[in-house]
């Protein structure tokens, strides 16, 4: 079967290309908004690119209303972000992180999750996570058109916390897709 991406609707194109490349982990990112209140939501779309120099992606979409999501909002504004993994104990606290919440809202006392302050950026660190990687931002990219758009913010990794040469021990979770909560 042969599929043109551009012939299929939005749901079906997330369909499509979430199913192409699994398992897909999940980062928890971690930020802080001008408000000083921080923010937690997964991404799905993100991965490391390269090691000199060392970076990170995320792939962010636009909310329903074609507004951008507080991870993007805030990270324009503070030029930094963590990259929390999330292991099997966080699964619960992740999902509901994806919820809408007002940006004045903290996430992390929503969904009981501790931060921590981070080392070398402002945005605060996941304590329950078992890797959780500081990243100054790079640069953002932006792809497509309003209310569709989605960008892509590459951040430099320039520090990270966690349990060194013992993948295997950390019990991280996948995207299910099978399970589809919400649109990009
Ligand atoms: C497992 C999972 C993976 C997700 N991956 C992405 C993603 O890669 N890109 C994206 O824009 N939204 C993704 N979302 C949706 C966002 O987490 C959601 O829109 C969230 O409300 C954004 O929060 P914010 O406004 O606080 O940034 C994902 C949701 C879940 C549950």
């Amino acid at each position: 079967m042969k599929i043109n991406p551009g012939d299929l609707d939005y749901r079906d194109v997330y369909r499509l290309f979430m199913s192409a490349v699994v398992p897909r982990p999940i980062a928890l990112i971690s930020t802080i908004g001008e408000n000083g209140v921080f923010n937690l939501a997964p991404f799905s779309g993100f991965s490391t690119m390269g090691l000199r120099p060392s970076l990170v992606h995320v792939n962010i979409g636009r909310n329903r209303d074609g507004q951008k999501k507080d991870t993007l909002v805030n990270i324009e504004f503070s030029k930094d972000f963590v990259v929390n993994v999330v292991n099997e104990d966080m699964g619960e606290a992740m999902n509901q992180s994806a919820a809408e919440y007002p940006s004045d809202v903290d996430e992390f006392k929503e969904v009981g999750l501790t931060p921590v302050k981070a080392d070398m950026v402002k945005s605060p660190m996941v304590a329950e996570s078992p890797i959780s990687m500081e990243c100054k931002l790079r640069q953002i990219l932006e792809f497509g058109e309003f209310p569709d758009s989605n960008n892509v913010v590459l951040g430099d990794g320039i520090s990270e916390r966690g349990e060194r040469g013992q993948p295997f021990c950390i019990k991280e979770i996948f995207q299910d897709i099978s399970h589809f909560r919400r649109g990009l």
